[in-house]
């Protein structure tokens, strides 16, 4: 197979036209390309080239991703993934992932994270599914909320939607384990440039006691009539159930509007509780949405607070960063390898679905994700890995 390697500047306009091609999509056209081509970070796109054409790339860009107790860890953001379709199942994906891995190492980013286009294709690297989210559906006019909502809701136009938006996203969703931090290449492909061709948005801020505290984002969705319309959730974050039913309130009882989509939305956004009648919320799907790779796991596991009870000892094992394995002690607020027998045992990608709160590892243990010699560690490391909060991001990039 030919050789991986970093693409330079005169490069990636072939790797993005690569890479929208493999997801069907048309390349971007002249006067977009100098935006989207500074959403590339340097020296972080890899491409395989192939009788003088690009075959397939890969890229990463600089986050950090909110873990249990608050910590925010630097995670490579692993994203834009194509193989051209005739050289597909070739090995071409394998060997970048190989490299992106060993450049989030050189780095020293102890996490990668990407979203799945499939569910089948990342597992093997060591990705495991460590936040999901739901499909819902809310009535618009009828929808009725069991108390007033409290706080203002105001709407943002125009110009101020971005930076209003900037400064609140990164205090919630650091709030959360599996928030991340965005960049301006995410805030122009979402906002920026529908602001700039003056398309629709309605972007809504909550106040509440103590200020701030939450957003949403809405865009028209194409079906429905002059005077029946159906809006799109983009973006929704809120500090608790208050701003939460606020925001969703505001949107579901704007005037002509009959229904609000949200995708991904958190697991335990309590909507069916805050709504009058609770079948006003339908959900239409679940999907995984955080793949997590714990790239340097001794430094992941001392990073996340763990909760209280007995310790445990978990084996792990990481077929392509063999430097992680061993078994750790998890116990007493910390983490560390020790030279011991473990009780129960996981591969990397089945860690990283317990790792933020996510999966309990009794339940994985039930499953066959973890293997138990010890009956009662189960229980123990449930205690061990619950975090306050679902672990929930918000972001697709
Ligand atoms: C997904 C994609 C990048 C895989 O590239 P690839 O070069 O074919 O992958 P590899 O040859 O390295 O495959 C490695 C392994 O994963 C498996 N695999 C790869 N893609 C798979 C898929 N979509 N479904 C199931 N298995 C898959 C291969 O069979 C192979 O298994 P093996 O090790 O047991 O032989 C490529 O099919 C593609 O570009 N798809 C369309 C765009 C897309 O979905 N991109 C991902 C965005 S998140």
């Amino acid at each position: 197979m030919p050789p991986v390697h970093v693409l330079g500047p005169d490069e990636l306009r072939a790797a993005h036209r690569l890479f929208a091609a493999t997801i069907q999509q048309d390349p971007v056209p002249d006067d977009d390309w100098e935006r989207a081509g500074r959403s590339y970070s340097p020296g972080r796109t890899l491409g395989v080239a192939d009788d003088g054409a690009l075959i397939g790339t890969a890229t990463s860009f600089p986050t950090r991703t909110a873990v249990p107790g608050g910590a925010a860890l630097d995670t490579a953001a692993v994203t834009r993934v194509g193989v051209r379709p005739d050289r597909t199942r070739r090995g071409v994906l394998s060997a970048m992932m190989r490299t992106l891995l060993d450049d989030a190492v050189d780095r020293g980013e102890p996490l990668a994270s990407l979203r799945a286009s499939e569910a089948r294709i990342y597992g093997r690297f060591g990705y495991g599914v460590a936040s999901r989210g739901r499909h819902v559906c809310v009535s618009g006019r009828g929808a009725g909320w069991r108390r007033e909502p409290a706080g203002a809701v105001r709407l943002v136009l125009g110009a101020d939607i971005e930076p209003t938006l900037t400064a609140l996203h990164d205090v919630l969703a650091l709030r959360r384990p599996g928030g991340i931090t965005r960049r301006p290449a995410w805030w122009w492909a979402q906002v920026g440039r529908f602001v700039a061709k003056e398309q629709h948005l309605v972007a809504a801020v909550h106040t509440g006691p103590d200020g701030d505290d939450g957003f949403a984002l809405a865009s028209p969705l194409p079906e429905g009539s002059f005077s029946h319309r159906a809006l799109k959730v983009n973006d929704l974050h809120a500090d608790g159930p208050d701003s939460t039913a606020a925001l969703w309130a505001f949107l579901t009882g704007i005037d002509l509007v009959d229904r609000v989509d949200g995708w991904l939305r958190p697991v335990d956004e309590p909507l069916e509780l805050l709504l009058a009648d609770p079948r006003d919320c339908t959900v239409t799907g679940a999907e995984d949405e955080t793949w997590l790779r714990l790239v340097d796991v001794p430094a992941a596991l001392a990073a996340r607070a763990w909760g209280d009870g007995a310790p445990v000892l978990v084996g792990v094992h990481d077929r392509l960063l063999p430097a992680n394995d061993g078994v750790y002690r998890i116990g007493g607020g910390t983490a560390e390898r020790v030279g011991a027998d473990p009780e129960l045992e996981c591969d990397v990608d089945a860690l990283a679905m317990a790792y933020l709160g996510d999966r309990a590892p009794s339940l994985l243990a039930a499953t066959g994700w973890w293997r138990v010699h010890d009956a009662g560690a189960p229980a123990r490391a449930d205690a061990l890995f619950a975090a306050d909060r679902l672990p929930w991001c918000g972001t697709y990039f």
